[in-house]
């Protein structure tokens, strides 16, 4: 697939832009904060509605976005995405909202109809790689669950439902164990015992199936990195396994079943869990286990990379990821994903960043780059490629 035109609106510091993108991809060049990684943000958040930079929407309305007219800020985003299905218009609305205009509603369009978030997602399949996912290796696992959600969701279109419900589930449960710990109510109320069933039953239900997809990617993730980092360090393994946030549930996710066998097996593990964690959850007042405590390790043979790889090591690592990433959809849907490498080479020593183009240059995927400096793109894999210099402010 690809993306053949984007449109911004008074989105980050763009008042507004037009851009044709052609089918093989772009290089786009500017200074420090000409707007190059919010020209890519833009992709992403068409691909999965979410931007992986902000968790207040309001943040990608531009500052003085509504000024002049004396409307409420607003800001739209637009894109035209060639697929191997058809063609679709994708849109998206922030308007910001409430007294203080600190928050911001979100519309999802899709051919000019209003559509769910959850409709929208995927159409775009996008994979994205910048600097700071270095640190997936060995920052906090919520970066690594957020990476795995991104890409999932473009996968499987009932996974972003499965995860918002689960999320909201787990709110109400958390808040009504927060107010049991706070009373010090009794690990055998009977009353207590039954308020948190009635959260229990949703709750396993939309998180066996974030474990039960979660479980499936990184297994596929893992083989695709062998292979990739084989490719790129010739004697060590590079793989990532999935760390369950529900104890004992390993040998469930281990046997090679049919998802209508899995399912029911990993929802009644984690209802036992559940109920076996019932007196700490009270006592703590939180939910203890569960997906929001998953994981995802990166391994050099068999070891942690991220407690015995050099830092180079990591990095190829989280090469081979993306690279992964990028095989998993297109094996999964059938589509190339876009890719959007921002700022990425220049963190590379020069073999590195000639292998990960070699490796993408045989893909055959679009491609977008960013750097601030030309010369760091001026290379013969990136040759056939347009070059765009984005206006310093
Ligand atoms: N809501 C907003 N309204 C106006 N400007 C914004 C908004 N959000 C971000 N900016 C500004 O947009 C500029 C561009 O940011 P961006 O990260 O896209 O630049 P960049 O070209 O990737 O820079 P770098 O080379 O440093 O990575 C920054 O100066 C930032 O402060
Ligand atoms: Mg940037």
């Amino acid at each position: 697939m690809h993306v053949s035109r984007i449109a911004l609106d008074q989105f980050r510091r763009y008042n507004n832009l037009k851009l044709d993108v052609p089918e093989t991809g772009l290089r786009i060049v500017g200074n420090n904060a000409s707007g190059k990684t919010s020209l890519l943000e833009v992709l992403l958040l068409l691909a999965t509605t979410k931007s992986p930079r902000v968790s207040i929407e309001r943040e990608l309305i531009r500052w003085e976005s509504g000024e002049e007219f004396g409307l409420a800020p607003y800001a739209r985003i637009t894109a035209h995405v060639v697929t191997s299905h058809g063609e679709h218009d994708l849109e998206l609305r922030l308007e910001a909202t409430g007294a203080s205009g600190l928050t911001a509603r979100k519309t999802c369009i899709v051919d000019g109809k209003n559509v769910r978030a959850s409709t929208m997602v995927g159409i775009l399949k996008v994979v994205e790689f910048s600097p700071e996912d270095v640190q997936l290796v060995s920052g906090p696992p919520s970066d690594r669950r957020r990476q795995l959600d991104i890409l999932i969701s473009q996968i499987d279109r009932h996974y972003m439902q499965s995860s918002s419900r689960y999320g909201k589930v787990l709110a109400q449960r958390n808040s009504l164990l927060r107010a049991f710990s706070k009373e010090g109510v009794s690990f055998r109320s009977a009353n207590a015992i039954e308020q948190l069933r009635f959260w229990d039953e949703e709750l396993v239900q939309h998180g066996a199936r974030i474990v039960m997809a979660r479980s499936n990617v990184v297994k596929a993730l893992g083989e695709h990195m062998r292979t990739w980092s084989g490719a790129l360090m010739s004697i060590h393994t590079i793989d990532a396994v999935y760390s369950p946030g529900i104890p004992r549930i390993e040998h469930v996710l281990a046997r090679d079943h049919s998802e209508r066998d899995v399912l029911p097996a990993i929802q009644e593990r984690f209802s036992r869990e559940l109920e076996a964690a019932r007196a700490d959850d009270m006592r703590r007042g939180t939910t203890t286990i569960g997906p929001q405590r998953d994981d995802m390790g990166f391994r050099i043979d068999h070891r942690s990379l991220a407690a015995y790889g050099s830092r180079g090591q990591q990095r190829l690592g989280v090469i081979a990821l993306k690279l992964s990433e990028a095989d998993v959809i297109e094996h999964l849907t059938g589509e190339k994903p876009v890719l959007l490498l921002d700022d990425a080479l220049s963190e590379l020593d020069q073999s590195h960043a000639s292998l990960l183009l070699q490796s993408v240059g045989v893909s055959d995927r679009q491609l977008l780059l960013t750097s601030a400096l030309e010369g760091v793109l001026d290379r013969a894999e990136l040759a056939h490629l347009e070059t765009i210099h984005l206006d310093p402010e």
